[in-house]
C-alpha cells in the first residue's frame, strides 16, 4: 500500500530515491520545475537526456510518457522526466496527465525506488486549473499498482498545498 504524504516548498531539495521532473519533449531543460532541476543537477542530467535523445526519442518523448536518467549533483538516485499535457478547454485530455503519474511509477518500480517526489504535474506553465490537476493526481496514484512506499506530492505555494489537501 502506498503513503501519499504532502510536502510545500522546492522540490530539488527533496531526499527521496525519485524526484519526477515536468519536462517537456525536447529534455532538454526549459522553465518553472524542469529549469529547477536541471540547474541544482548539473550537466549529469542534460548529458544522460540528450543520450536518450539520441538513442529512443529523436522526435522527442511524448506526452504522457515517461523516462528515467540520473539525477546529478541531487540527493535522490534518478530524475523521471515525464512530459505533462498543455491544458485545453476544447479538449479533454485528463488520461494524458493520469498517464504522466502511472508511467512514472512503473519507470520507479523498474529502477526499485521506493520513495518517489512529485511536483503537480502541467499546472505551472501548462496551465492545468490546481483543483483538477490535484484530483488527477491524487485518485492515479491511490488506484496505481506499484511497490513505491511513499509518494510525496511537493507543493511549490500554499494555494497548490490546500488543493492537494482537499483531495486526501
Ligand atoms: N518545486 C516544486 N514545484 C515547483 C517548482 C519547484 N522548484 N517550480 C515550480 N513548481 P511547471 P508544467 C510548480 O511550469 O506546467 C517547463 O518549461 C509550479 O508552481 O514547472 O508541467 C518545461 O520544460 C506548478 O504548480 O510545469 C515545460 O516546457 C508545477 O510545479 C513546461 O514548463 C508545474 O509547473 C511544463 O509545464
Amino acid at each position: 500500500m502506498t503513503r501519499i504524504t504532502l510536502a510545500q516548498g522546492d522540490i530539488t531539495r527533496q531526499s527521496v530515491d525519485a524526484i519526477v521532473n515536468a519536462a517537456n519533449s525536447s529534455l532538454l531543460g526549459g522553465g518553472g520545475v524542469d529549469g529547477a532541476i536541471h540547474r541544482r543537477g548539473g550537466p549529469a542530467i542534460l548529458a544522460d537526456c540528450r543520450r536518450l535523445r539520441a538513442s529512443h526519442y529523436g522526435k522527442g518523448l511524448p506526452t504522457g510518457q515517461a523516462v528515467a536518467t540520473t539525477a546529478g549533483d541531487l540527493d535522490a538516485r534518478w530524475v523521471i522526466h515525464t512530459v505533462g499535457p498543455v491544458h485545453s478547454q476544447s479538449l479533454d485530455r485528463s488520461e494524458l496527465l493520469a498517464s504522466c503519474y502511472r508511467e512514472s511509477l512503473r519507470r520507479a518500480d523498474e529502477l526499485g525506488a521506493r520513495t518517489v517526489a512529485f511536483p503537480a504535474i502541467s499546472t505551472g506553465i501548462y496551465g492545468w486549473p490546481m483543483d483538477d490537476g490535484a484530483r488527477i493526481a491524487v485518485e492515479t496514484v491511490r488506484d496505481a499498482d506499484t511497490a513505491v512506499e511513499e509518494v510525496r506530492f511537493v507543493l511549490f505555494d500554499e494555494q497548490a498545498y490546500e488543493a492537494f489537501a482537499r483531495q486526501l
